[in-house]
């Protein structure tokens, strides 16, 4: 049997209404944002990866799904969302806009060949935004802000954001120097991949895993106590605005992130679930004001976050939180025989125009099983039409929990489910 890829998975049933759920929250929640949404190919040039995302980071050496298409150009599947929206941004000279920032966001599938584990998949859902245009501390924190509400409208209670500053180019130089100074005596007792880092990135050195417990690595210097004037100033506003807009966070000197692009503020927002182990890092992001121009745009400063839908679902799970409370359907609608079909059709018809959540019995049913059936669906309400419904217009609605029937007309089933389920209109 053929079999899905590793590191992927099919979306049905539960998980299915679920996503659907979170892609509604997330375009309406954009909205009150005044976000853009932005939609960039699945696929994009080799080289704009290597540029944007970094040479050095493992998403590139080790994780891009590359190709070399019919024409002999050199292909990857998006790993992350950032690097084609600044693209796109680029391309279509939104530079020249009179409305500044441009603030884009965005949802779908990215691409990274990872050794498959819980909350790691090669194939993954990112919801993030992007807005370019300004280097303004409050558009930092607004950025942070919208995983945080985004997770505190889902429930979630655990929430935790590490914040930090890599400060411009000339703190994050100095900050380089110092860490190359201090690591320097100890290289030996640095794990292989940190070796590789303090030549290629010292600064990664920092979020390594394996090294974490080290003790070496708890005296390595600090970025804070590195960050020149300006860069300390961007720092302090950007926590002051979270503080104005009641965000919970902890400086966190150890959030250096896997990404090249990043300057000033970095973030991660971790779910303090229990047993959730290394993938307790929902979303993340941060500002990168040198990333347009070395893809090739005019001097413009962005900030972004990503969180990963799975990730997510995963968390909620762990907490118990149910995000579909009304998950079945509000009616069914059982014609006795095939005589009936054509009005139950109607019937059916009628509701759904009319805002409800309906299913009918496409099986020939006995009653007995179809009573069955509008269980498994959690059904409301059942409509049960035989000859006399048919001749008379007039139905009996029964509501499936306490089992009281109704005989009412069409029109008077509408009004009365109206003002039973509350939400099915909206
Ligand atoms: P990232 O930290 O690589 O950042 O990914 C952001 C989020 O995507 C992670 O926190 C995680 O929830 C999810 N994620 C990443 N890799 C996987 C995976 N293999 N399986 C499941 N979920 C995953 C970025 O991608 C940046 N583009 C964020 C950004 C936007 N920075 C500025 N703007």
């Amino acid at each position: 049997m053929i079999q899905k890829p590793k590191g992927t998975y099919d979306v049905y049933g539960e998980y299915g209404k679920k996503i659907l759920y979170l892609e509604d929250l997330i375009k309406s929640l954009m909205e009150k944002y005044n976000y853009e949404y932005f939609r960039t190919p699945l696929f994009e040039s080799s080289e704009l990866f290597h540029r944007g995302v970094g040479e050095t980071t493992d998403i590139v050496t080790k994780e891009t799904y590359d190709f070399v298409d019919r024409g002999e150009r050199n292909m990857t599947l998006r790993p992350e969302g950032t690097a084609g929206v600044v693209r796109s941004f680029i391309e279509n000279k939104m530079y020249g806009r009179a409305e500044m920032p441009v603030k884009a966001w965005y949802y779908g599938p990215m691409y990274r060949y990872e050794r498959p584990q819980s909350g790691r998949f090669r194939e993954f859902y990112q919801f993030g935004v992007e807005a370019f245009g300004s280097n303004d501390p409050a558009l930092d924190a607004e950025v942070i802000s919208i995983p945080v509400r985004f997770y505190q409208l889902l429930g979630l209670k655990n929430i935790k954001v590490n914040l930090n500053s890599l400060g411009d180019s000339e703190s994050r130089n100095n900050y380089r120097n110092a860490l190359i100074e201090y690591f320097a005596p100890h290289i030996d007792s640095l794990c292989e991949d940190c070796k590789e880092r303090f030549s290629k990135n010292p600064l990664r050195i920092l979020d390594c895993k394996v090294d974490a417990n080290l003790e070496i690595m708890k005296k390595a210097p600090k970025m804070i106590d590195y960050l020149n004037e300006e860069s300390r100033n961007h720092f302090l506003k950007v926590q002051e605005y979270l503080r104005a807009m009641d965000i919970d966070f902890v400086v966190n000197p150890r959030i250096v992130r896997g990404l090249d692009y990043y300057t000033h503020t970095v973030f991660e927002v971790e779910a303090s679930v229990e047993g959730f182990g290394s993938s307790n890092v929902l979303g993340a992001g941060g500002r990168y004001d040198n990333l347009v121009e070395s893809i090739g745009g005019p001097k413009t400063s962005g900030v972004g976050f990503a969180l990963g839908l799975e990730r997510l679902l995963t968390a909620l799970e762990y907490e118990h939180i149910d995000i579909l409370d009304n998950n079945g359907i509000d009616v069914y609608v059982i014609p006795m025989s095939t005589n009936e079909k054509d009005y139950a059709m109607e019937i059916v018809n009628s509701l759904r125009m009319n805002g409800f959540k309906v299913d009918c019995d496409y099986k020939d049913r006995n009653l007995k099983s179809n009573f069955k059936q509008a269980d498994r669906l959690q059904s409301k309400f059942l409509i049960i039409i035989g000859d006399e419904e048919k001749q008379t217009k007039v139905l009996t609605i029964k509501d499936n929990i306490s089992k009281e029937e109704h005989k009412l007309e069409l029109d008077k089933i509408i009004t009365f489910l109206d003002e039973k389920i509350v939400d099915a209109h909206e």
